[in-house]
């Protein structure tokens, strides 16, 4: 079942690959060379792998499902990158503190067990000065805003109506509201912290 569901959200977020590549883009944009990254929940992998294109930089991914970090890997060698893909929890990373200049968490936060936890382990791993972001799916986004999301997202008609649905029955019911995700900051170390509003979710700015 789970490697079904990894199948299914690799094939349909591979249709987004111009949006992992303009975020990547941006990222790289304010990250010299050299500098490393890590990828919280990587997932299929793509963020990293559209990095990787761009520059040498050092990236890992950390993803608790084994699947998810089989079929990333693959993807970065097919693509002829190098990308350090494990297994491993946010609430414990293998990580030494102060590792990285740069994290991002897509998609992925809202879903995490111990969402304070994660925060903490996020800055533990960041070097002081080290900047996170992350990307998610905001409580009070409309179903129409959604529904206009997906719409962009080049899916068949099917996929269409379960991608719609899944937001709506499942995704938005674990997604934060603003507050709740100032309450949870205030408990972890970040110097600073800045929350905007972006489509139907936020992005959440971190300084360690
Ligand atoms: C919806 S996918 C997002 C993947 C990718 N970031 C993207 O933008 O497409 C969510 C990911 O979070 C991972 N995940 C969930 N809980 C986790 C945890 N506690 N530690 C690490 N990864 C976790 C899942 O295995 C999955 O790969």
């Amino acid at each position: 079942m789970e490697g079904m569901v990894a199948k299914w959200y690799t094939t349909n977020t591979g249709k987004s690959l111009d949006e992992f590549a303009k975020l990547a883009r941006r990222v790289a944009n304010q990250l010299p060379r050299g500098s490393s990254v890590l990828e919280v929940a990587p997932g299929p992998g793509y963020f990293c792998v559209e990095l990787a294109k761009l520059g040498s930089y050092s990236i890992n991914g950390l993803d608790i499902s084994h699947t998810f970090v089989e079929i990333a890997s693959q993807k970065a060698s097919e693509a002829g990158v190098s990308v350090d893909f494990r297994q491993g929890n946010v609430s414990d990373m293998p990580f030494a503190t102060d590792t990285f200049d740069f994290l991002l968490c897509r998609a992925a936060f809202k879903n995490f067990g111990q969402p304070v936890r994660a925060l903490q382990e996020m800055c533990r791993v960041l070097k002081p000065g080290g900047h996170g972001l992350i990307i998610d799916l905001r409580k009070n986004a409309s179903m129409e805003a959604i529904n206009h999301e997906v719409d962009g997202m080049g899916l068949g008609p099917i996929n269409k109506v379960i991608t719609k649905l899944t937001f709506r029955t499942f995704l938005l019911k674990t997604a934060y509201t603003r507050q709740q995700f100032q309450q949870m900051l205030a408990q972890a170390n970040f110097r600073s912290v800045d929350i905007q509003e972006q489509g139907i979710g936020f992005e959440i700015s971190l300084t360690k």
